[in-house]
């Protein structure tokens, strides 16, 4: 028996995904190589945004083609998207077989039996179980095997007024230190280098179980072997100084942060009730710069929120170019049912939304090319991550992408690199020495 998994949205969906491949092996099903091949065939949704929803339908008229060939393939729809519209998918998309939803997944094996019997295999729930840290028990099935993402608390409890998560995805809950330390654990016994820590708002880890993120970072770092410690996503309003000391203190833990501003007006921000404003958000900006030398930094963008004015969007642009982002992610505001957001007044019309995107992509891309500039000539620690079109691959611990010509066997170490041509999105490197 064969699966396929297609996996939308955010890198929890993915770690999800992947420990789903990881309770599916358990059953004894293998890996498809596509979705013609499959007896079973997942689809892992998002509903951040309207374009990841549509998608799920146009590829589920595609897969039900897979019936005819095989009668007894089942096709499931599982995520956010599942989880936010419930019966009401159920009832529009007749051919799937099993449907659960983000709080379920451990109740993978029962759906697939009860599927297998010839029944609708359907397990939305509306609140997280109270069996749901049974997840935890099953391994996973890692693409990467140097770098592994750890989900390590789930939901948020934030109310930004265009955000869907808190409904798809419920309240905060922190996975304890001790399953997250076991997991931690057995990834480095397989030669995992670097760790991961995932949730949907990850700096605020432990504030339901009475911890603080910081002791989650000293302790990680304690485990044997883990050489580099990387976390997403952060929230500016979390972020504070004990944060900031433990990542300077901790030498493991990367030059990098992903930190969403969303925008850079204080009306914009206050509308979308982010908890900072923009000076607050640049005053930690400074701080962390200040606690770990050479950090760099990457965040999302929204264009376009209601009401937003030209004068607003042009504040985020001098946002950006104030912190120089190193990556930046620019999404047009989605209105989401069931938000505030989706029912303000002063919408703004698709084409401004265009232009403003277009712009932001624009002035982001020469800030991308001055950085670039700066990498040229210096030396890099990469982890050598994967062999592609003849040449090693890897990240910088400030998280920028390195090739550079070399031998299989340093797949998996760590190289100090010398930068010999910096672009936009690539650096290529030339190894100097072989660190780990
Ligand atoms: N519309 C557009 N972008 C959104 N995001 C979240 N909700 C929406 C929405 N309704 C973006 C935010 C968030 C990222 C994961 O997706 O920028 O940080
Ligand atoms: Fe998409 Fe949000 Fe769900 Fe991630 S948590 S898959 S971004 S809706």
């Amino acid at each position: 028996m064969k699966f396929y998994i297609k996996t939308f949205g955010c890198q929890m969906n993915f770690n999800d995904s992947e420990r789903m491949k990881g309770i599916l092996n358990s059953l004894g099903y293998e890996q498809a190589q596509n979705y013609e091949e499959a007896d079973l065939i997942l689809i892992n949704t998002c509903t951040i945004r309207e374009k990841p929803d549509q998608k799920v339908y146009s590829l589920l008229g595609e897969y039900k083609k897979i019936k005819e060939k095989n009668p007894k393939a089942l096709i499931g729809v599982c995520g956010c998207l599942a989880q936010r519209m419930g019966w009401e998918l159920v009832k529009k998309t007749p051919i799937v077989d099993i449907m659960f939803s983000s709080y379920n997944m451990h109740q993978l094996p029962e759906l697939i039996q009860q599927a297998q019997a010839g029944y609708k295999a359907i397990a939305i729930l509306e609140n997280p179980p109270e069996d749901e840290d049974k997840l935890w028990e099953y391994p996973t099935v890692r693409d990467n095997q140097y770098c592994a993402y750890v989900t390590v608390m789930k939901g948020c409890d934030k109310n930004c007024t265009y955000c869907v998560v808190p409904k798809t995805r419920g309240r905060q809950r922190s996975r304890s230190l001790e399953s997250i330390l076991s997991e931690v654990r057995s990834l480095v016994y397989d030669g995992v280098k670097e760790i991961h820590l995932l949730g949907q708002n990850v700096t605020a880890w432990g504030q339901d179980i009475g911890m603080h993120f910081s002791e989650l970072l000293y302790t990680v770092a304690e485990v044997d072997g883990v050489e580099r410690i990387r976390f997403t996503t952060g929230h500016p309003r979390d972020m504070d100084e004990k944060i900031m000391k433990a990542m300077g203190e901790i030498p493991q833990v990367c030059e990098h942060i992903h930190l969403p501003v969303q925008a850079g007006s204080n009306r914009i921000l206050k509308l979308m009730d982010r908890g900072y404003t923009k000076e607050e958000y640049l005053e930690k900006i400074q701080m962390l710069r200040e606690f770990k030398k050479g950090i760099t930094f990457s965040t999302d963008i929204i264009v376009g929120f209601p009401t937003e004015t030209e004068e607003d969007f042009e504040e985020t642009l001098e946002l950006i170019s104030t912190v120089k982002f190193e990556q930046l992610f620019s999404f047009k505001f989605s209105p989401r049912p069931d938000t505030p957001a989706y029912s303000m007044e002063g919408q703004v019309p698709d084409q401004v939304k265009t232009q403003r995107m277009d712009k932001l992509l624009k002035v982001q891309k020469a800030i991308l090319s001055e950085i670039a500039k700066e990498y040229e000539g210096t030396y890099q620690e990469v982890l050598i991550e994967s062999w592609e079109d003849g040449k090693l691959v890897g990240r910088t611990r400030t998280n920028r992408w390195a090739t550079m010509e070399g031998p299989q066997e340093l797949l998996g170490k760590t190289v100090k690199a010398r930068v010999i041509k910096a672009h936009p999105y690539n650096l290529e490197c030339e190894v100097v020495s072989v660190l780990s």
